[in-house]
Order: structure tokens, then C-alpha cells, then sequence
């Protein structure tokens, strides 16, 4: 099997986020819900709910102005709702620090690459399964691997098949990690997707997002073995054509694109 170690300097693909837009929402709501109180106070008395309900609504209308997707307008309506119900249960603020953590090193980068952890189902794996090569000595690279989900499975039905994955949230890695024996049944590493060398993989493959699928499909073509595949879970590459075409569940719906380099 190709060694893994190999990195090669490349350019992360920028995606534009939409964290700083959904942030000036926040703060516009908060700073005119603070005037609103301010103005209010002197002639009446303005139950907290009232400010937080204020700040949710100009929030979500100031989103809307900067063309966040409304699909931002729930989060946007909600979050000082949740904040004030949160306060109010009284629980101790390290609760909070420590699920900014956990949530930090799970979700941290989705920041910067717009790629959530979210797992393939088992009919996903399933399917993935049946659409793998039946050559032996499979070389299966899955690319942000997650929990190891994916390669517990295909490690354990194609037991002649190399599988490596990399992944580089800390605690997913860590859990993939251990679920493979500690590098026993397959190979994992912390190292970002942009900076793993395709070559020398007869599958790769992945389940991100729309947003980092172009930019995938540029480095699949530029350092993928001819011949090999890619296979995507639910996210086609755009203007590409898939050789295949694998749908699962009852509509349908659900499918994995099979691209051949
Ligand atoms: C949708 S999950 C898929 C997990 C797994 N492949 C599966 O199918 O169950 C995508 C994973 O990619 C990881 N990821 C996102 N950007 C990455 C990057 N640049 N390099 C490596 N992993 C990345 C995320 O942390 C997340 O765990």
C-alpha cells in the first residue's frame, strides 16, 4: 500500500463562510435591543424576555439584509431565546466551558472548511460496499474519515483490503483511532484532507459537503491513479459526470457518485 506519510504543500480551497455575516447579525441585534432598553426603561418596566425576543427579531432582520440563507433566520430567532432559558436553568458555567470544548474539538474547523462530522448510514456503507471493486488487495482511503465508521466496515467485510483514513477534528480522529486497534485493522492520521496525497488508492472516498467539492475534484484528477475512484456520499461534483450512479432508501433519493479518473 502507498505510505500515507507523505504531504505536499497545497492550497487549502478558500470557502467563503458565513460565520462573520451571522456574527454582525448578533451584534446588531444585541446593540439595538440594548438602545431599545435603554430608551424603555425610564417610563416602564422591560421583562427580559421582551429584550430577548427584540434582539432575536432585529438579528434575523439584519441577516436578512446581508444575505445570510433564511435558513440562518431560525438560528438567528432562536439563539437569545436559548441563551435566557439556559440562564435560567442556574447550572454551573464550567457545564458551559466544557461543551465549548468538546464542541470546539469536534466542530472546530467546520469554520474554515465548511465540512460538519455527520456520519454515512448503514445503507450508505452498504451500498458503498457493493460498489466497491472486487479485486483483491483493495486500497480504500476515506477522506475525512470521522469516526472510523466507514472503515470498520470496510476493514472488516474486505479483510484483504488496505484502508486508511485521515481526519483532522482531535476527538473523531481519536475515536477512529482507537476503533481501528490502534492503527491494527486500518491506518488513520490527523492531517487535513488538502494535504494527503491521493495517489496510490484505488477507491477514495468521501463524504463532505457542496462546498469542497470542486476543489476535490480538481486534486482527485491531479494525483489520482487512472483508473481508480472516486466515490462521493450525496454530494455530486458539479459540471462533472458520474460513471455510476448507486441510490438507496425508499425514494431514492439518497445516492453515491461514482467518478473514474
Ligand atoms: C460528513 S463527515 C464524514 C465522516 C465519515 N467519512 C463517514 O462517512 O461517516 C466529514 C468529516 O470530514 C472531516 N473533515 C472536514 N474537513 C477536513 C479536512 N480538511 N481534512 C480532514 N478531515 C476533514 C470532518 O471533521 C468530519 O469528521
Amino acid at each position: 500500500m502507498q505510505r500515507m506519510g507523505h504531504t505536499e504543500a497545497q492550497a487549502v480551497p478558500v470557502v467563503h463562510s458565513a460565520i462573520p455575516a451571522a456574527l454582525a447579525a448578533q451584534s446588531v441585534g444585541a446593540i439595538a435591543a440594548a438602545a431599545l432598553w435603554v430608551l424603555a426603561r425610564e417610563h416602564l418596566y422591560v421583562p427580559h424576555v421582551a429584550i430577548a425576543l427584540a434582539q432575536a427579531g432585529i438579528a434575523a432582520l439584519a441577516a436578512l439584509i446581508f444575505g445570510q440563507p433564511r435558513w440562518w433566520l431560525a438560528i438567528h430567532l432562536s439563539f437569545a431565546p436559548c441563551v435566557l432559558a439556559a440562564l435560567a436553568l442556574g447550572l454551573d458555567p464550567r457545564w458551559y466551558l466544557a461543551g465549548f470544548v468538546a464542541l470546539a474539538l469536534v466542530f472546530g474547523g467546520v469554520y474554515r472548511s465548511r465540512v460538519p462530522l455527520y456520519l454515512s448510514s448503514t445503507a450508505a456503507t452498504d451500498t458503498l460496499l457493493a460498489a466497491l471493486p472486487g479485486a483483491a488487495n483493495l486500497r480504500f482511503l476515506d477522506l475525512g474519515c470521522g469516526l472510523g465508521s466507514v472503515l470498520d466496515r470496510v476493514s472488516r467485510m474486505r479483510p484483504d483490503s488496505a484502508c486508511a483514513g485521515v481526519e483532522a477534528a482531535l476527538l473523531p480522529w481519536l475515536v477512529a483511532w482507537l476503533r481501528s486497534g490502534r492503527g491494527a485493522r486500518y491506518r488513520v492520521r490527523r492531517v487535513s484532507l488538502w494535504n494527503t496525497r491521493l495517489c496510490g488508492h484505488d477507491v477514495v472516498y468521501v463524504y463532505l459537503s457542496p462546498a469542497a467539492m470542486p476543489a476535490l475534484w480538481i486534486k482527485a484528477k491531479r494525483e489520482m491513479n487512472p483508473g481508480s475512484l472516486l466515490i462521493s456520499n450525496s454530494f455530486p461534483v458539479p459540471g462533472a459526470r458520474a460513471n455510476a450512479i448507486h441510490a438507496w432508501g425508499a425514494r431514492g433519493g439518497d445516492k453515491l457518485f461514482v467518478y473514474r479518473i
